[in-house]
């Protein structure tokens, strides 16, 4: 005993984990990882006390549907509960084929592969189709799991600024002409709730031959026909070479997807890591994901009521003269700048019983400090009254 505690105080690494400013202040406020004991739709309960979820990505507030929920205990009757395989070895089954057919013919591209987990396909949506030698063009305010595949593929990185098409322009352009390029952005922003401006940025991806890649986590479900997404928002579907994304959001499960043309999609089954040595997509998140999918097309008042609710929530939080970083999506922050602004206006809203995230510098721009908030198709007028007056008091206590 004495000696193991002697050994590992010489560990730099464990001294590392032992001495963490993030961890300890984290620690210290525990606005993370709190751990709700019930939900019911976008009621949850929180130590006890019954609260109104404003953050979660459940768009068209699926992940309570009756038919949804059948789905997915049938898939588990059926199928057990995992494949316990990748799919090139032992993984793959036929309900993985049914999804990606139904997911390349509803955002109108030839082929699609489903991972376990969103950020498995957004990363090797990059890190599989770049290599040392070629430049990445990456939008400054990428999620992490897109940075995870730029660093991966061993590519060069140039940034532009946020969504900027002339700046993207600029920086293009200094690039040779015979490098093989990359465009990398996502379709609708998740902490900004901005919609990338795509119509500019794919002519300019074309005008160098550049491949891209559109992560539409947020867009998909929430923009374009029947919730397309935002290739599909702006009639832009020959334009862009991958779109991938998450099936956690708007179809209610969990998993993630990459859909482009058959030679892309093989190409990413014999090189992509995240691919040949991961697990394969559960019965029953295939089967949520699949169900939900059909939902999109079949009851359309899920995708009206989002938009509904979005309009209303955003009129609430004009009234209070909060600055919303001019987020035209349902995923709405509300900035306020520095963390000592930030905790209390959040401590506020938990108070009044509304939960929401933070998110501090560095995880967002510096003096960008916000509360990120989402609104659901399932949220009622009376939550929304109840949201309405929980800003209210936090506004007072800034
Ligand atoms: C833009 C974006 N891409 C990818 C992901 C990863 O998706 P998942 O949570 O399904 O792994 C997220 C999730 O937060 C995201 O916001």
């Amino acid at each position: 005993m004495a000696f193991s505690l002697f050994s590992n105080n010489k560990k730099a690494i464990l001294a590392r984990c032992r001495d963490d400013y993030a961890t300890k202040m984290r620690l210290k406020y525990a606005p993370y990882y709190l751990a709700m004991e019930a939900q019911s739709g976008t009621q949850v309960r929180l130590n006890g006390r019954d609260m109104i979820m404003l953050s979660s990505n459940d768009y068209l507030g699926l992940s309570f549907h009756p038919k949804v929920v059948e789905a997915s205990r049938a898939a588990v009757l059926k199928w057990g509960t995992s494949t316990t395989g990748a799919r090139t070895s032992n993984g793959s089954r036929t309900y993985h084929l049914e999804l990606e057919e139904k997911l390349a013919a509803f955002t109108g591209r030839e082929a699609c592969h489903v991972h376990a987990a969103g950020y498995l396909s957004c990363m090797a949506s990059v890190a599989t189709f770049a290599q040392k030698g070629d430049v990445i063009l990456a939008d400054k305010n990428l999620h992490s799991c897109l940075w995870d595949g730029i660093r991966l593929s061993l590519a060069t990185v140039e940034r532009f600024s946020h969504n900027n098409p002339a700046n993207l322009s600029e920086v293009i352009a200094t690039v040779g002409a015979d490098t093989p390029k990359m465009v990398v952005v996502e379709g609708v922003y998740s902490m900004e709730g901005h919609i990338c401006r795509l119509p500019e940025i794919a002519k300019i991806a074309e005008d160098y031959n550049a491949f891209s890649v559109l992560d539409d986590a947020h867009g998909f479900g929430v923009l374009g026909r029947q919730g397309r997404g935002t290739v599909d928002h702006f009639g832009l579907n020959e334009k862009v070479d991958v779109i991938c994304g998450s099936l956690s959001k708007s179809l209610a499960s969990t998993g993630g997807f990459v859909a482009g043309t058959h030679d892309v999609i093989e190409y990413l089954r014999s090189h992509s890591k995240q691919t040949i040595f991961s697990a394969a997509l559960s019965p029953s998140q295939a089967a949520t994901a699949m169900t939900a999918l059909e939902i999109m097309q079949t009851e359309p008042e899920h995708h009206e009521q989002l938009w509904s609710n979005t309009r209303k929530y955003r009129a609430i939080l004009k009234n209070l003269g909060l600055d919303t970083w001019e987020s035209e999506t349902p995923a709405i922050p509300i900035v306020l700048g520095s963390k000592e602004r930030v905790y209390p206006f959040w401590k506020a809203l938990l108070e009044k019983g509304v939960f929401t995230v933070l998110s501090i510098a560095p995880a967002v721009p510096p003096g960008k400090d916000l509360i990120r908030t989402a609104v659901s198709a399932m949220h009622t007028d009376e939550q929304l009254e109840r949201i309405a007056d929980a800003m209210a008091y936090a506004v007072k206590k800034l």
